[in-house]
């Protein structure tokens, strides 16, 4: 269930894809794009199902992930605001390559397939924009594939800690909030065993927990 808002074109300027369109592209674009509001756990995408609209987000975050029958899951990816979802389906016309849910209550802006074609169209640096998130996805499927093939489950665990921490103060810190059944689903391991390692990398000092965030030591890649 979605609530349905209007759109200013100042929301639209600041969302970093859409920033490059001139002040005309942009109101004619606030005509015609949704803004929705979802609560938690709200499945925005389904894989395999039709293409017709790609997402921005506005706030929250987002998981994409692929499952099987008896409910295992495993995340692709977790996105946050300004991040967007559903270019694939719009440039290739196939069906959505996987399910998308809101981890919070997350507010999206929506724009049709027929306007973001006419958009990419008119724009090469939106286009260029575009590229880059693709060319980015598949970076971080390339690690992936590598650090599932050659990586035990320490480091995976450190290596997912050590691309989605950020520098705070000096530190290597992971703010975001990642369960522990998160990062077993987003790694291809079992929540028992992530939860073995992280307490083996926080006993032995690789890592430390502070309130919500977790702050890595340097060595942790030496931690296997
Ligand atoms: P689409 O296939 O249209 O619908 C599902 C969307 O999930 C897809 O477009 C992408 O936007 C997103 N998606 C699929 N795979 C990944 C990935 N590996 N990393 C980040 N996002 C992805």
């Amino acid at each position: 269930m979605s609530a349905r808002h209007s759109v200013s074109t100042a929301l639209l300027r600041n969302v970093p894809l859409l920033s490059v369109l001139s002040e005309q592209e942009l109101d004619l674009l606030s005509r015609v794009v949704a803004r929705k509001t979802y609560p938690r756990g709200s499945q925005i995408l389904g894989a395999g199902g039709p293409t017709d609209s790609l997402y921005i987000l506005i706030s929250g975050r987002i998981k994409v992930f692929m499952s099987d029958l008896d409910g295992r899951e495993v995340i692709l990816s977790i996105l946050g605001p300004n991040e967007f979802f559903g270019e694939m389906g719009l440039i290739d016309n196939s069906p959505r390559s996987a399910n998308v849910v809101t981890l919070e209550p997350c507010e999206l802006i929506c724009i049709s397939k027929a306007d973001f074609k006419r958009c990419l169209a008119d724009n090469f640096e939106m286009a260029m924009t575009v590229m880059r998130g693709l060319v980015k996805r598949l970076r971080d499927a390339d690690n992936l594939i590598g650090s599932l093939a050659l990586l035990d489950v320490f480091g995976r665990v450190a290596r997912l800690l050590l691309e989605t921490a950020e520098v705070i103060n000096g530190e290597k810190v992971v703010t975001k909030k990642l369960s522990k059944q998160d990062i077993a689903r987003m790694i291809g391991a079992s929540r028992e065993m992530v939860s073995r390692v992280m307490k083996h990398l926080q006993t032995a000092g690789y890592i430390e927990t502070r309130g919500d965030n977790i702050v890595i030591r340097e060595n942790i890649l030496l931690s296997d």
